[in-house]
């Protein structure tokens, strides 16, 4: 499950350590083989072999994903794949898949990202793709004990008034509703092409989500350097999705610590959009001495080829990190999650008892 160097005892502590995963796409969870057979289901073409040859069969679709050169290739790939979903079951058995997968690698609680704008572009009802992965969360809560939280994130390379239509649909339906009880949407988002569309494009739904005590995170400083994470922040956002441009700017950065606000870094998605050339260029290191917080996540683990585990045992081996900086990084991950504080505490519990067991190994 895990092909890194790291010691059987750290690949151990590793996978005990209860952690939460901040930064996934659920859509970035469609493996290649599910992707053919979900088209073969739903009777949805696939780019034919002489028009993208990666589409040949499982092994050429796997192998072309091991050559991503940047964000926006990824991205063609991605948005193709997502096109078999259709109906409120094939959303449903995604979320499951992931969360079955994340527990499995000792994720106790998960907050996901889902991408509604391209379903909806292509004839598939609002109502079906947030019911099925309300419904993969629900089971997931119910027979795996993970709290999981979804994010909805608009899409940067569309017009705004695509994501407006979301958003005020999200509204209508009574999803965005933080008054009185637990949502079902916790939080919006913004992913999709870096650098080209405006920083401010969704200012006016962040604002005005912002008045409404909504949560807002957005994906910034991945390929965009450092001034995309400040025109996120201005915008309300209290999270950054990546950030990793962060240590281009020290007085940001002094901010970011100050503020308490939680990047989601995602190292090995890093290498594969080849915006580092290794997991050790990630600043890791430079964040843990500045005193910023930060959870690690696998991004699009179908496509990038490492589930969560195997990003933390990347760092472990580019790192050499020592039992208590992974429990400042696993204390800091339960911290900036959009969680109580009852489930907070209890999640800290479980990573003081782990880190525990461990000392007198590790
Ligand atoms: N960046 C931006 N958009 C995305 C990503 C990413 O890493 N993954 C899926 N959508
Ligand atoms: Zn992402």
């Amino acid at each position: 499950m895990c092909p890194s160097d790291v010691s059987t005892q750290w690949h151990a502590f590793l996978s005990a350590l209860p952690k939460c995963e901040h930064h996934v796409h659920l859509e970035g969870c469609l493996e290649p083989d599910l992707i053919f057979t979900l088209a073969s289901k739903n009777n949805v073409s696939l780019p034919s072999p002489s028009e993208n040859p990666a589409y040949t069969s499982i092994e050429t679709l796997s192998e072309r994903y091991g050559h991503f050169s940047s964000l926006d290739d990824f991205l063609s790939f991605y948005f193709i794949g997502m096109t078999v979903l259709k109906t409120q079951s094939d959303f449903a058995e995604l979320a499951w898949t992931y969360f079955k997968r994340a527990h499995e690698e000792g994720v106790h609680h998960a907050e996901v990202f889902f991408d509604p704008q391209v379903h909806l572009e292509r004839g598939v009802a609002y109502r079906t793709v947030v019911d099925g992965y309300v419904q993969g969360c629900k089971r997931a809560e119910s027979e795996l004990g993970i709290s999981t939280r979804l994010i909805m994130c608009f899409l940067k390379h569309l017009p705004l008034q695509s994501a407006q239509d979301l958003y005020h649909t999200a509204l209508k339906e009574g999803d965005l509703d933080f008054e009185g009880r637990d949502p079902v949407i916790h939080g919006l988002g913004a992913s999709s092409s870096e650098v080209g569309p405006p920083k401010d494009l969704f200012r006016p739904i962040y604002l005005s989500a912002k008045e409404r005590g909504i949560n807002l995170t957005a994906h910034a400083g991945e390929e965009g350097d450092a001034s995309y994470i400040l025109a996120a922040l201005e915008k309300g956002a209290t999270r950054i999705d990546h950030g990793i441009r962060l240590v281009e700017d020290p007085a940001l950065m002094e901010r970011i610590a100050r503020e308490e606000v939680l990047l989601t870094v995602c190292p090995v998605s890093n290498v594969q959009l080849k915006c580092v050339k290794s997991v050790g260029e990630v600043p890791i290191r430079k964040f843990l001495d500045a005193g910023v917080r930060f959870s690690i996540n696998s991004d699009d683990p179908a496509y990038f080829g490492a589930y969560i585990l195997e990003c933390y045992c990347a760092v472990q081996e580019a790192f050499g990190l020592s039992l208590a900086e992974w429990k400042t990084i696993a204390e800091n991950g339960v911290k900036g999650s959009w969680i109580g504080e009852e489930r907070k505490n209890e999640l800290l519990g479980r990573i003081d008892e782990c880190v525990k067991r461990f000392e007198g190994v590790l």
